[in-house]
């Protein structure tokens, strides 16, 4: 069956929800939310509907410090390379499970961009920090 394309804020909460579910205490990613961090998502997720809404959809509802968060995350557990590319392995394959067209592919170029560039800052700042 053909996918179709993110293309309202239903979409991305069922994008955003499939993601998270996709983790698991096992994975990287998944245990510093599930176990490290203990997120709160009825406080988390309808954060990240208006994080993608202002990415994908031009939404205003978004009023945060993105970068802020994961600050904090790394003086408990430092960010590697390593977490930013199982994040990214993860959003991938959930995007092109549920959907397909050319938001779902500025969501997947928009995510990767991110990653990548936190990525890189993290790296930095912890080998600053040795
Ligand atoms: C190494 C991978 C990552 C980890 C472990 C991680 C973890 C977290 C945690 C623990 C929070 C705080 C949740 C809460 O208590 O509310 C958070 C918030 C957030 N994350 Fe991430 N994250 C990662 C990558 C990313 C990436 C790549 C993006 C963007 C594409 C992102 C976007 C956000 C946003 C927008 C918030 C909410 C910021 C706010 O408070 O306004 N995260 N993340």
């Amino acid at each position: 069956m053909s996918k179709s394309d993110i293309t309202n804020k239903e979409d991305i909460k069922t994008f955003v929800n499939a993601f998270y579910k996709s983790m698991t205490s096992e994975d990287l990613v998944g245990h510093v939310f599930l176990d490290v961090m203990q997120v709160d998502w009825d406080h988390h997720l309808p954060k990240m509907y208006d994080f993608w809404e202002m990415l994908l959809l031009d939404g205003h509802s978004y009023k945060g410090t993105p970068m802020q968060p994961h600050l904090i995350v790394n003086q408990i557990v430092p960010l590697t390379k390593a977490h930013f590319e199982h994040w990214i392995t993860l959003f991938t394959q959930t995007i092109d499970t549920l959907f397909e067209g050319p938001k779902a592919e500025e969501a997947k170029t928009k995510a990767f961009n991110i990653a990548q560039t936190w990525a890189y800052k993290f790296d930095y700042m912890n080998k600053l920090d040795k």
